[in-house]
């Protein structure tokens, strides 16, 4: 009886991990610092301070947040556009908002 107990209780504790670490991939994708390093981080730099595209810190202080959501998703003549899906722009739109 107290074998399959800790069989049970083994088996759960199992699935829980799965699920939890699972959950977790799921939530570092939609992780704006982790797409600004995928996508971003060529053009402006790791610290935002720019590269071959411009510094973007302070946005705030230049954009609200749906035109910077809009020069995310659409790019400009210099900046490609439709890098991210619209979930994931949001996701660093707001992230890059509260970059100083
Ligand atoms: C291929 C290089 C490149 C990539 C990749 C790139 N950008 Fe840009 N980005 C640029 C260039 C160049 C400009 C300047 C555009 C212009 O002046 O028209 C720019 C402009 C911007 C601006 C406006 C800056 C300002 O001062 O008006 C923001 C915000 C921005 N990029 C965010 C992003 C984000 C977020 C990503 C990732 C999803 C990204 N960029 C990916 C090259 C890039």
């Amino acid at each position: 009886m107290m074998k399959q107990l800790w069989t049970v209780a083994i088996l759960s504790l199992l699935l829980l991990a799965g699920c939890s670490s699972h959950a977790a991939d799921k939530k570092e994708a939609l992780d704006g610092e982790t797409l600004y390093g995928n996508k971003c981080s060529a053009c402006h730099g790791g610290n935002l301070k720019g590269a071959v595209g411009p510094p973007i810190l302070n946005m705030s202080s230049k954009y609200s947040e749906d035109e910077l959501f809009k020069m995310i998703t659409e790019g400009s003549d210099k900046m490609p556009g439709h890098l991210l899906t619209d979930e994931e722009s949001r996701v660093v739109t707001k992230w890059l908002m509260e970059k100083k």
